[in-house]
């Protein structure tokens, strides 16, 4: 039999190769970071192995993400430890571990949680071996604690944001342990680097250049349950980018809170727009996408950037949030409605092939129809190709929560205007490009009818055309031959 290994003594660099089976777990725990999780991800591995030799299956696991991109890729780190730890990765939520990953932005994320959770509890009674976790944003706060304790004790594992890094040492003890399990951190500096992650998708990614939030838009849960903005090494950033090419993914998108404030803090000063440059220079990459942009903090840099680049796509996600100078200020956004227009229209009139989307909240504290008369006034003027409209959501804890708040039916009808607006104009972008020839990179198969596919062209729109599932993951040029409102149907140039 081959020896132990010893993770004291291996670099961070050697432990993605390393067998796990090998690791020596009859020592005590090494304490410094990532070698501590392969520990722990070693040692669940022996847990999982005898599970699996008494059962005489394979333990599953299945890990659902409710909230943004930044969520979506920490889902992906937490289902690389599960596949090392030797599960069996399954979509279904009748698996032997099941994780929600969770969202708090808006109160029907929870409550879809909560839901869902009824299920779940129905599912374990009848397998004894399933085990349910939860973490991600919703967990970062009190009041949802208090709730799981009392009514829904059957979880068996609840941790944070913050400690995400820590699961596969959650997932030990778990396992060696009675009861739900709670680990909850207020705030954290650290970043760990170089942990597993198992893609969604093998031409695409999400990469993290920063985590965190300074901003306190008034409505805004996410600093509070994010916590403090933090930059992640551009040499990081480079090194994973540079891997993810080397196993073939095309495009990327840089994901941040505020990605233009990229960099504060960092000992090698600098900007997101130097750090584009940097990504630029990746080969094998070939779409950098970046998400989100905020609208204080867009630099001439970056617009420079973006137009001089043949990587960057056409696609430019620019919350507005209230086209109301009295509203955007009570929000806290730090900009007034003409700075918002300005700078968009300096977007249109540089790179005009840029599509622009936005989200806008409908129903903030204070607001009326005026206000929301100048959202629309930006809605049309901006003409933005596309836009996520939500209704004003109270958060607790934030300052707007306090707030003399709009009543609901006055909510749905201000919201129903402004929705009509945004359809409006992206309907009329979104037929500027019939009938052009545009690169899209195809996505998957459509589900309806096997005999399309999926493209996404770079300004992020969807156009359907025939074709086979070999194509996923290259990038072809695609005629536009039919806008339907929000997409279009194309065919494939040969030649
Ligand atoms: N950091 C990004 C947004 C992250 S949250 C930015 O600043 O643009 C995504 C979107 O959710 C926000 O743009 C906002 O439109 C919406 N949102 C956030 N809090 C909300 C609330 N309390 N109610 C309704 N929508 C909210
Ligand atoms: Fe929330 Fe504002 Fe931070 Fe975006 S910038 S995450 S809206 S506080
Ligand atoms: Fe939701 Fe957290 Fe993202 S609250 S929107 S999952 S940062």
């Amino acid at each position: 039999m081959d020896s132990y290994i010893d993770l004291e003594n291996i670099t961070t660099e050697e432990l993605k190769h390393i067998d796990l089976d090998r690791v020596n777990v009859h020592c005590s725990p090494p304490d410094f970071e990532p070698q501590r999780q392969y520990y722990f991800m070693a040692k669940c591995r022996q847990i999982v192995k005898e599970e699996n030799e008494r059962l005489d299956r394979s333990l599953t696991c299945s890990v659902i993400t409710f909230g943004c991109q930044m969520n979506a890729r920490d889902s992906e780190k937490l289902l690389g430890i599960l596949v090392k730890a030797g599960y069996a990765v399954t979509d279904s939520e009748d698996a032997d571990f099941v994780i929600y990953n969770t969202c708090t932005v808006r109160d029907n994320a929870n409550q879809r949680v909560y839901g869902r959770l009824g299920h779940l509890n129905a599912m374990k009674k009848r397998n004894p071996h399933k085990k349910i976790a939860l973490c991600g944003c919703m967990m970062q706060e009190q009041n949802v604690i208090e709730t799981l304790k009392k009514s829904y004790s059957f979880v068996d594992l609840v941790f944070g944001t913050h400690n995400l890094y820590k699961f596969a040492e959650l997932l030990c003890a778990m396992y060696e342990s009675e009861g739900m399990l709670i680990d909850i951190w207020k705030d954290t500096n650290t970043i760990v680097e170089q942990l597993p992650v198992r893609p969604k998708y093998s031409y695409k990614s999400g990469v993290n250049i920063m985590f965190g939030c300074n901003n306190f838009c008034s409505y805004c849960i996410v600093p509070y349950v994010r916590g403090r903005e933090r930059s992640r090494d551009a040499r990081e950033i480079l090194r994973e980018i540079e891997s993810l090419a080397a196993d073939g993914v095309k495009e990327i998108m840089l994901l941040g809170q505020n990605v233009n404030s990229y960099g504060r803090g960092l000992s090698d000063e600098i900007s997101f727009a130097g750090l584009l440059r940097e990504v630029e220079k990746v080969d094998g990459i070939e779409r950098i996408r970046f998400m989100t942009s905020h609208p204080k903090d867009l630099s001439d840099e970056l617009i420079g950037v973006m137009k001089e680049s043949g990587k960057i796509c056409r696609h430019l996600h620019l919350p507005l949030q209230s086209g109301s100078s009295r509203i955007l200020a009570a929000m806290n956004r730090r900009y007034d409605k003409d700075h918002y227009l300005a700078l968009a229209l300096k977007i249109r009139n540089e790179i005009p092939d840029m599509a622009i989307s936005t989200d806008i909240i409908v129903g903030f504290p204070g607001e009326t129809k005026e206000d929301v008369d100048d959202t629309i006034d930006v809605i049309r003027k901006v003409a933005f190709d596309n836009a996520f409209t939500f209704q004003y959501s109270r958060r607790t804890g934030t300052p707007a929560a306090a707030m003399e708040q709009v009543p609901q039916a006055e909510v749905t009808r201000q919201f129903d205007r402004v929705l009509s607006a945004v359809q409006e104009t992206a309907r009329e972008r979104a037929m500027l490009i019939e009938g052009r020839s545009l690169p899209a990179l195809i996505e998957e198969v459509n589900e309806k009818d096997a005999s399309l596919v999926i493209g996404r062209l770079s300004n992020n729109m969807i156009v359907h055309l025939k074709g086979t599932p070999e194509m996923i993951g290259t990038i072809r040029t695609v005629r536009l031959t039919e806008c339907r409102g929000f997409y279009y149907m194309g065919e494939m140039e040969h030649g």
